[in-house]
């Protein structure tokens, strides 16, 4: 057993490579190259990544929406499919990694991701402890932007909450330290050009499409020197939007979770920035109010490359108890929805998002609960369909919102 002060020796030289890696990123987004433009991309390259337990049956129904609405440019040959299988648990426990060398390269040879629900272990579980594949794809394709909308139309609830994604808690997780046999160090870090990314992005957001309020959730009050940083860079980047008329707030996180349950006050939040880990948590909220985490997609952007995905996890439970089939698919529907808007069709996405919320919210003929006594995520989808075909969607979601977001 190591004496207090040789555990500190070691500790110290674990932080000093930790703040050398960290100093090195902040160079890197200094000059981080510019934004992918994907009209100038032949052909854009989508990649489908099944990912597994229920991944695997949510993504097939995923991946049948996005080859109806792509028929025509699949055909043309302007978009392609690839196929990704690596990202298991199995395969990445095999390899001791949290994306496994080739699937790496194979990622980053695509534009865009459809990532289905990967297994993160937690210690004690029957899997070796590696590191999510999630927070190692954020963090190797620099996926700055995690952008979660949350609709409520009936209530007037159109939220849009701006994740940072690539640092805070989330950024050394995995590399935390037991010092000694008693104490237990954890990380988080935030940096200037880190926040400012995500600030502006979500001002920029507001801006674009006309909302008057931006509000940052952190617990500055008590987390003083990195959700400080983050407060202080929100009121910073602020000024430069209050000439269209854009407000900043700043409400801390204990209290924001309960103003998203309030019915009088919730509608009046729209766009949300806040850390890493503030926004899992914030986010989940958010998506049961919509009708769980079930519905709620969740798009991963970075300035080379996106990824979309569920805003939950792989769900093993549901598979070692035979219920996968009727895992509820619209959460990936959702983010394939997102992939759409993202690369150039905001009409084909927005007919998604109709269909979902009339499929969801509204006519409700079929819905999915998970079990056996609600559909298999096959037959929602050939619902969802259905109406995403009928030439009266449009008029139906109006009627339903009664005129609309
Ligand atoms: C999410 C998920 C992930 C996260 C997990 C699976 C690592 O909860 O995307 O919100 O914590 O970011
Ligand atoms: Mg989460």
């Amino acid at each position: 057993m190591m004496n207090a002060s040789g555990s500190v020796e070691k500790a110290k030289e674990h932080f000093a490579k930790i703040l050398n890696e960290q100093l090195a990123r902040v160079e890197a987004m200094k000059n981080a190259p510019g934004w992918v433009d994907y009209k100038q991309l032949k052909p854009v390259v989508i990649a489908i990544c099944p990912g597994d337990g229920i991944g695997v049956e949510i993504s097939v129904q995923a991946r049948r929406v996005l080859e109806h609405m792509l028929k025509d440019d699949l055909a043309a040959g302007k978009i392609v499919f690839r196929y990704i299988e690596g990202l298991t648990i199995e395969n990445r426990v095999k390899h001791k990694k949290a994306i496994p060398d080739d699937v790496l390269a194979e990622l980053k040879k695509c534009h865009v991701i459809l990532k289905g629900p990967t297994t993160t272990p937690q210690a004690g579980d029957k899997w070796p402890n590696i590191e999510s594949a999630n927070v190692a794809m954020r963090r190797e394709l620099d996926l700055f932007a995690n952008v979660r909308p949350v609709k409520i139309p009936a209530e007037g609830v159109d939220w849009c909450f701006f994740r940072e994604n690539t640092e805070g808690a989330y950024i050394l997780g995995s590399r935390g330290i037991d010092v000694t046999e008693d104490l237990s160090i954890d990380f988080t870090a935030v940096t200037e050009q880190g926040s400012e990314r995500i600030i502006r992005m979500a001002f920029e957001y507001a801006k674009n499409n006309g909302i008057k309020r931006v509000t940052a959730v952190t617990k500055a009050n008590v987390v003083k020197t990195t959700d400080g940083r983050f407060s202080r860079m929100a009121k910073k980047v602020a000024r430069e939007y209050e000439q269209y008329g854009i407000v900043q707030d700043e409400w801390y996180i204990d209290i924001m979770t309960a103003k998203l349950i309030d019915p009088a006050r919730r509608r009046d939040f729209q766009v949300i920035v806040l850390p890493n880990l503030y926004g899992d948590i914030l986010t989940d909220e958010a998506a049961q109010l919509q009708g769980g985490v079930g519905t709620a997609g969740s798009a991963n952007i970075g300035k080379t490359w996106a990824m979309f995905e569920a805003i939950h996890g792989s769900a093993p439970r549901m598979v070692d108890e035979g219920r996968a089939k009727y895992a509820d698919p619209s959460s990936m529907i959702r983010a394939a929805a997102m992939l759409l808007r993202h690369i150039g069709f905001p009409d084909k996405a927005a007919r998604i998002d109709m269909a979902l919320e009339v499929c969801v919210q509204f006519e409700r003929k079929m819905s999915v609960s998970g079990r056996q006594d609600g559909a298999t995520g096959q037959d929602f989808t050939d619902y969802l369909m259905s109406w995403i075909d009928n030439p009266e969607l449009r008029s139906a979601w109006e009627k339903y919102t009664s005129g609309g977001r």
